[in-house]
């Protein structure tokens, strides 16, 4: 019989430069000083033949266009790839898991800003994890030009646009509103935590929700 207790799966949304993979390696830090195993990773990616499809939806150029539907349809296949080679085995032999992005950003970008039905994603969402829902998501939100005021000053990025980062104004406050959409629909799974304060205030309350959300499942 499996004794071990499933670890507890955190994901991290927000729209561009709003500090979830600061904040991740935040979370990291603050579970393995209570002793938990963790494993940080992010989406689109975190298995090679993911980060090869993170690449393509990420970096493709050229005359031919990636259409809506294959760039949903990518995104399904990396996570499929993600969750049944990394997520679930993790979550199974008790570690914890924190990922930088998950289904939520489908649903925001794919869903609210390309205008996708909501109910195809959320079909496709669920075929794609089978039952391997996040315990708690944290919305990082801000207004979507501090998001691009800060990813402009990082250093490895300033300059460089991906395919997203490429879409207008208009695109990345339609994925902001989708985003607080569905913490007002999934409250209870959705935290949405202001992304506007320091890293430290941020950590702060992100760590809090943790424990709470922890302790209820322990
Ligand atoms: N609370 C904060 N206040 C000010 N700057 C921050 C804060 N959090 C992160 N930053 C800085 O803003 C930039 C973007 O942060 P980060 O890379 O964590 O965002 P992200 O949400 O992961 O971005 P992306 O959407 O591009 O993956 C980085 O240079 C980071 O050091
Ligand atoms: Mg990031």
């Amino acid at each position: 019989m499996n004794t071990q207790t499933r670890g507890f799966f955190i994901t991290i949304e927000g729209p561009e430069g709003a500090g979830k993979s600061t904040l991740a390696q935040a979370i990291e830090k603050h579970l393995q000083k209570s002793g938990k195993k963790c494993l940080r990773t992010r989406e689109p990616g975190g298995t090679p033949l993911a980060e090869q499809l993170r690449d393509v939806l990420k970096r493709h150029k050229g005359e031919e266009r990636l259409h809506t539907a294959t760039e949903l349809l990518l995104m399904e296949a990396a996570r499929v790839q993600h969750v049944e080679e990394v997520i679930r085995p993790a979550l199974d032999s008790g570690v914890c898991v924190i990922c930088d992005r998950f289904y939520d950003s489908t649903s925001a970008y794919q869903g609210g800003a390309r205008g996708v039905e909501a109910g195809v994603i959320e079909y496709l969402n669920n075929y794609a994890v089978s039952g391997c829902h996040p315990d708690l998501t944290i919305l990082l939100d801000l207004p979507v030009e501090s998001g691009f005021a800060r990813t402009a000053k990082r250093e490895q990025t300033c300059g460089k646009f991906d395919r997203f980062e490429q879409e207008n104004i208009e695109f990345h406050c339609n994925v902001r509103a989708a985003f607080l959409k569905l913490a007002e629909i999934n409250s209870s799974r959705i935290k949405v935590v202001d992304a506007l304060r320091t890293r430290e205030e941020i950590a702060h309350d992100v760590e809090i929700l943790i424990d709470e959300c922890l302790f209820k499942v322990q």
